[in-house]
């Protein structure tokens, strides 16, 4: 997979041009119907500049939800052309449908420089079954493809992917920005290097801790997944989340570290608590005292200092997935402590999307990281080493 050989959009002469540019759209609503973080879009704002600035006719699409193939217009992406227009300062013509009589005539009567967005792909249940017919209908809008939707690159979707099929197809700067840093990262890291895995679930991150083992010199396991290995050193977890058919896994997962010289870092104590609740009643204990009837829902102080130091010596670090139950304040300590050391590391920084991007930007630590992934299951899938069939379609530099 050498997605560094990958076409960009200043490979290819697109003036004059009308360009179908598939970026993530994906953002989060508030309750009053805002976009309350906007980062995806603007990731998007350089590739879209530049295409204007070139005088390409642009055409803009992305899915937003999973509105499940029908028009729903809960899942318009209306609002995102009015966040378009004032980013640019020109007017995103929205269209009224995807593949319609709307944007059509609206993209045949684009001029150069001119900005249209299309409508939610996910309205046509063809989109996520990559239909041909669907995305030859796609294309037929266009004289260039350019895919700049890293957050949905691990999607074989029509317009994700097959869409390649009929058109030039190139990336746009948001992809090549991805896959130069995570991947740069991965094939040559300053060493040491560390990555920090969290989250719920070992079943959701197997394959990334498979694929981090044969390249990490040391691998910090916290959150909800760190208590089936816990269970797999002998420890009692009471009643933290425990995959125990995962159990025998994670042992050979340990095995494996230790074979490889790997440090594998596990909580040494934690916060427990009687209940699954925000406002549950927490003490602090060590790894192999966790009281029957009480569950993990966060590391605890001394294994912050250890994971602490062990990222502090790194010169790259990768993180994905919190420490614990981030978003309640009694339990976020371990996740706060994790952002800081990794803020002030010096390392390499490069952090997963999804929850752990969340919780650097909302600690307002997003500045002093390296590279915040805008994708969450297509970064985790890239870790994992896994091919991303929105980039593997793009056409390769000769
Ligand atoms: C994401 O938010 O991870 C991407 O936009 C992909 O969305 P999906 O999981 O609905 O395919």
């Amino acid at each position: 997979m050498n997605y560094l050989n990958k076409k960009s959009v200043e490979d290819i002469d697109v003036t004059g041009k009308r360009v179908l540019v598939r970026c993530d759209f994906n953002v989060p609503f508030d309750a009053q119907g805002n976009i309350s973080d906007p980062k995806r879009i603007n990731e998007a704002l350089k590739t879209i500049k530049y295409l204007i600035d070139h005088k390409a006719k642009v055409i803009l699409c992305s899915h937003l939800g999973r509105p499940k193939g029908e028009f729903n217009m809960k899942y318009s992406l209306a609002p995102v052309a009015a966040y378009l227009s004032k980013a640019l300062g020109q007017e995103v013509k929205m269209a009224s449908d995807v593949i319609g009589e709307s944007a059509k005539s609206i993209a045949a009567s684009l001029q150069d420089g001119e900005v249209e967005l299309i409508e939610n792909v996910r309205f046509h249940k063809e989109e996520e079954k990559n239909d041909p017919a669907f995305a030859k209908e796609l294309a037929s809008m266009a004289d260039i493809y350019v895919n700049d939707a890293f957050g949905t690159a691990h999607r074989a979707h029509a317009s994700t992917a097959g869409v390649a099929a009929y058109l030039p197809a190139v990336c746009g700067f948001l992809i090549q920005k991805e896959i130069t840093i995570m991947g740069g990262a991965l094939a040559n890291p300053k060493r040491p290097f560390a990555a920090i895995l969290g989250g719920a679930k070992v079943s959701d991150k197997i394959g990334v801790i498979n694929n981090l083992l044969e390249k990490v010199d040391t691998l910090i396991v916290g959150g909800g997944m760190a208590y089936t290995f816990m269970n797999a050193m002998g420890y009692s977890v009471g009643s933290s989340l425990c995959e125990t058919d995962k159990v025998d896994l994670a042992k050979d997962m340990m095995a494996k570290a230790k074979e490889k010289g790997v440090k594998f870092l596990i909580p040494i104590d934690n916060i427990v608590a009687d209940k699954y609740a925000e406002d549950a009643a927490f003490q602090t204990v060590d790894s192999d005292k966790i009281p029957d009837g009480w569950m993990g829902l966060d590391i605890g102080p001394k294994t912050a200092q250890l994971f602490s130091d062990a990222i502090k010596g790194a010169g790259t670090v990768v993180w994905n997935g919190p420490m614990g139950v981030s978003e309640w304040k009694n339990f976020a300590g371990g996740t706060i402590a994790v952002a800081k050391a990794v803020a002030e590391s010096g390392a390499i920084s490069i952090i997963g999307g999804g929850d752990s991007a969340a919780a650097v930007e909302k600690l307002g630590y997003a500045d002093k990281m390296t590279h915040i992934s805008t994708g969450g299951g297509a970064s985790l899938e890239f870790l994992e080493g896994l091919e991303l069939p929105g980039i593997a379609c793009l056409n390769d530099k000769e």
